[in-house]
């Protein structure tokens, strides 16, 4: 049975880790964090993610998953390393690769055989590869050699299980096509497309699909606002073109927008890279410009509606980046909570599982109550604002929703629930754009 470590037990590694595991490698989970290994060993999962948990479980107790926190019990007997530790947006907009390099240096300093380092976690092309495999060279004891291999992941929050076994490709990126090999030959029992190649067309690949989605997104959240100016439907839009199989109908929901761990981070980092070589690209700027302003827009259309934010209630419905997660990063939910409680408004809000991350980065405000359930939320508001597509938003019992409220508008930014049976039930229904 192939032994395989990972570094860094984030949403990534242990998805990665626990999948791989199913798959019947024998895994071992690394990380720097002690306290959090103890966790995992018990089977608890620091997050929300769908399915991770019972997979989790089953294959601690089949023996093919296990955790450490030494990182010589983790390399021992190990035959690849994969490293799954974050990369965020340094002040520049970089992507800030330290965690990568500690990483990369202790394999190096511990190996006490020859292996393959795959680079999970997500890397800007351009140097830092190179980079990686120079450090291990310089520090590896000879007569030991370690192989650089890119593989970057195209894994959801929410829907990460899933996406790991049923990937659309995988790619593997390597200056040694032997070793990319073995890495491409892991995932062999998936049978999708592989692209075997080069690291660096690895790395832009993760890199360009990620901007490309968001490019798509703001591309929509655009014509959003063409439509509301002209009476269109950006709903239907958004259908008529992505019937067209060249355009494609995923990520053309117009909204709220994109926010997560991912997006912002790596269109900003494409961006930087872009700007880092000589090429800034106007596209990406606009991209990330337009998908602020939807934020912006989402805080007017809620002034506008009230006649002004001072002294108003506004129900917060959702605090996720996205349903089924309780990740809050770049949520454009906060973003928007902000903005409201800034211009006078008191917000009320409620999210199924994301509410103690969101109070871990928000800033406590005066105005702001979290509550347990949406009709405590939605109680003597206003307006209600749908920031998140949790399903269950739209399963509410909207008359009682509506008899709790103050006012009777909804500003629903994620095209959640049908306008026409909320007006029949006399809400006045808003949405960011027509
Ligand atoms: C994204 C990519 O989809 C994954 O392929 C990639 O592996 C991952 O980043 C990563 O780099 O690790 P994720 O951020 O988990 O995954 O979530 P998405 O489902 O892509 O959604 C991102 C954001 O876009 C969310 O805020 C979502 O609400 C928003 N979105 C998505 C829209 O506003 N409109 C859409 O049509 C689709």
């Amino acid at each position: 049975m192939k032994k395989i470590a990972l570094f860094g037990t984030g949403y990534v590694g242990l998805t990665t880790a626990a999948c791989l595991a199913e798959m019947g490698y024998s895994v071992v989970g690394y990380d720097v964090n002690e306290a959090k290994i103890d966790q995992l060993r018990q089977g608890q999962i620091p997050f929300s993610e769908p399915e991770l948990a019972p997979l989790v479980e089953r294959n601690i107790s089949a023996g093919r998953l296990a955790f450490t926190a030494d990182c010589g019990d983790a390399l021992n007997d190990a035959e690849m390393v994969f490293i799954c530790v974050g990369t965020p947006t340094s002040p520049s907009g970089a992507a800030d690769l330290s965690q990568v390099e500690a990483a990369v240096r202790l394999i190096a300093r511990s190996a006490t055989r020859s292996l393959i380092v795959v680079l999970k976690s997500t890397i800007p092309p351009g140097g830092s590869a190179e980079h990686f495999a120079e450090i291990l060279t310089g520090e590896l004891l000879p007569p030991l050699v370690a192989h650089i291999v890119v593989n970057p992941e195209f894994l959801r929050e929410g829907s990460a299980v899933h996406d790991f076994f049923f990937p659309d490709r995988v790619v593997v990126g390597a200056w040694d096509r032997p070793a990319g090999e073995q890495v491409a030959a892991l995932y062999s029992p998936l049978h999708c497309p592989v692209l075997l190649t080069d690291p660096a067309t690895a790395q832009l690949t993760k890199y360009a699909s990620n901007a490309f989605l968001a490019a798509k997104i703001s591309f929509i959240n655009e014509v959003g606002r063409i439509a509301e100016k002209v009476g269109a439907n950006v709903y239907a839009v958004a259908q008529g073109m992505g019937l067209d199989e060249r355009i494609g109908g995923d990520f053309l929901e117009a909204g709220l927008g994109y926010g997560g761990s991912c997006f912002p981070k790596d269109v900003k980092a494409l961006a930087a890279i872009a700007e880092r070589h000589g090429s800034p690209s106007a596209l990406l700027r606009a991209v990330m410009e337009v998908n602020a302003g939807q934020r912006r827009l989402a805080a007017e259309k809620l002034h506008d509606a009230l006649g002004g934010l001072g002294g108003k209630n506004v129900c917060v419905l959702g605090l996720a980046f996205k349903p089924d997660t309780d990740d809050v990063r770049e949520a454009p939910a906060l973003d928007v909570i902000s903005m409201l409680c800034d211009r006078g408004a008191t917000v009320r809000t409620y999210d199924p599982v994301a509410a103690s991350r969101a109070q871990e980065v928000l800033p406590p405000h005066s105005r702001l109550h979290y509550c347990e359930d949406a009709y405590e939320a939605a109680k003597g508001s206003d307006a209600v604002f749908i920031a998140t597509d949790w399903k269950q938003f739209r399963d509410l019992d909207w008359n009682r929703m509506g008899s709790l409220m103050k006012g009777k508008t909804i500003l629903d930014s994620r095209g959640l629930i049908s306008p026409l049976q909320m007006q029949e039930m006399g809400f006045r229904c808003l949405a960011l754009s027509s």
